[in-house]
């Protein structure tokens, strides 16, 4: 353990490297990939271009470090983290490197300030943090590889289905090259996709959420293709799109997240998307349906118009029963749409809809959508006063707050 001379070195010092938090980081992405280019196999490039994956990393640092004398409190976050870095195939062997560098930043932009004893004593309190991950991810990876059907690192998928769901969003249907068991997954989970791309250094790895329920011999994907305007288009989502088709192998890692339906509850729940953030409520749905027939769901999707608007008959066909309820929100319905009433609110959904057609006494809310989709709504839950256990949500990127 620390000493008290470290801990209270760690935690004064935390308000300056917060003010320099994204240039410490930013500089500790350019340190560590000179020195091992290789780890850009892992990370996303594009959220590094964007500062997403900046913010997620420098804020959990600091965070831990005014923890540092009682990480238990911070246990649920590096949970989630643990998570996205057993998806990705984090070792211990990687944690010396992150420290390594970080320490080096540190030095560099704090310059005088960085004194050996503050040095040090990051230092001792970064082992301490990167031991709780170390042990965290030690039994994910071991739960992982034990259960049935598991394994550890990228196994080799084949798709087995290629389906056009709508204009930008299309499914893939992967079943493992082996023909041996896959594992089982909770609603709301995801898998990481690993692709070596022609004329590419580096692989580039990605998330995608399982969008049907578990229980079957395929994972389901859903994926949207990301065209940049400013910007260039999304590697990996084109590439699927594009370039791969049915027989094609696809390096998957097992399901991971902990952003799932809570099946032990029998109370109402109510699973809010926009765009192809209905992928991990799909799968919540369906579930649902199959495996609690009698719970009471509602299912919200907010998308432009029914061009963009995925999987809508798998809803369609669910929401026949009684305690299925679907509510689609266009907020650029085309004339095709009006013309064929296929949508039941026109523009984006707001609070006192939800107050008023929503019973909301019981129920657990999961959400998921662009950040400003997830903003909107969360305030909203917020304004209506759902408690934070009954919130529940997943960002399609590096984690951010919703409350800024
Ligand atoms: C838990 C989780 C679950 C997910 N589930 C799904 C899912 O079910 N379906 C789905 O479609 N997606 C899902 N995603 C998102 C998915 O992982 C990818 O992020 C998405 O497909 C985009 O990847 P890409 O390689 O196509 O785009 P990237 O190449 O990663 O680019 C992402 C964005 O950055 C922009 N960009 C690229 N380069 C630059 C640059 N130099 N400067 C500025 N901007 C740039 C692009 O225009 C694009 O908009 C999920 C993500 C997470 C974390
Ligand atoms: C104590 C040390 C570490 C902390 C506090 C930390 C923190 C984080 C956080 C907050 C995220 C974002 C998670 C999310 O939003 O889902 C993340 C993702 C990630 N981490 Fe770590 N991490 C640490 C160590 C490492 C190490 C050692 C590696 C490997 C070299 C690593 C590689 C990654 C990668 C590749 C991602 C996903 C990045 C992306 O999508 O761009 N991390 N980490």
């Amino acid at each position: 353990m620390l000493n008290t001379k470290t801990i209270e070195i760690v935690k004064s010092t935390v308000p300056v490297l917060e003010k320099h938090g994204e240039t410490i980081t930013t500089r500790f992405y350019q340190l560590m990939f000179s020195n091992h280019p290789e780890l850009l196999n892992i990370f996303n490039h594009a959220n590094q271009k964007q500062g997403r994956q900046q913010k997620a990393l420098a804020g959990t640092v600091y965070a831990a470090a005014m923890y540092i004398d009682n990480l238990g409190a911070i246990l649920p976050v590096v949970k989630q983290i643990a998570q996205k870095h057993r998806s990705l195939g984090i070792l211990p062997e990687h944690y010396p490197i992150v420290g390594k560098h970080l320490l080096l930043a540190i030095k560099e932009v704090l310059g005088d300030a960085a004194t050996d004893e503050v040095i040090n004593a990051w230092a001792e309190a970064y082992n301490v943090i990167a031991d709780v991950f170390i042990s965290v991810e030690a039994e994910l990876y071991d739960e992982t590889e034990h259960q049935q059907g598991g394994w550890n690192g990228f196994r080799n998928f084949i798709v087995a289905r290629k389906v056009v769901e709508s204009d930008v969003i299309t499914s893939f249907y992967l079943k493992p090259e082996d023909n041996k068991g896959i594992a089982d997954f909770i609603p709301g989970q995801y898998i990481s996709i690993k692709l070596e791309i022609a004329g590419e250094t580096f692989t580039h790895i990605r998330q995608y959420s399982l969008s049907d329920a578990p229980g079957k011999d395929y994972y389901r994907i859903s994926v949207k293709r990301e065209t940049g305007t400013d910007n260039p288009d999304g590697m990996v989502s084109n590439f699927l799109h594009n370039g791969v088709n049915v027989g094609d192998i696809l390096k998957v890692s097992a399901p991971a997240g902990d952003f799932v339906l809570d099946m032990n509850k029998k109370t109402p729940v109510v699973l809010l998307s926009g765009g192809v953030g209905l992928t991990p409520m799909m799968s919540m749905l369906k579930t649902t349906v199959e495996a609690q027939p009698k719970r009471k769901v509602t299912f919200i999707h907010a998308a432009a118009n029914g061009n963009v608007h995925a999987l809508r008959d798998e809803v369609e066909e669910v929401s026949k029963l009684e305690n299925v309820h679907a509510y689609f929100f266009y907020d650029s319905p085309t004339e095709e749409d009006r013309k064929n009433n296929r949508f039941d609110v026109e523009g984006y959904v707001t609070r006192d809809w939800l107050h008023e057609k929503i019973d909301t006494k019981e129920a657990d809310f999961y959400f998921c959508g662009p950040v400003p989709f997830m903003k909107a709504i969360n305030r909203s839950l917020k304004e209506i006063g759902i408690t934070e256990d009954r919130i529940h949500f997943e960002f399609f990127g590096p984690m951010g707050n919703l409350e800024e």
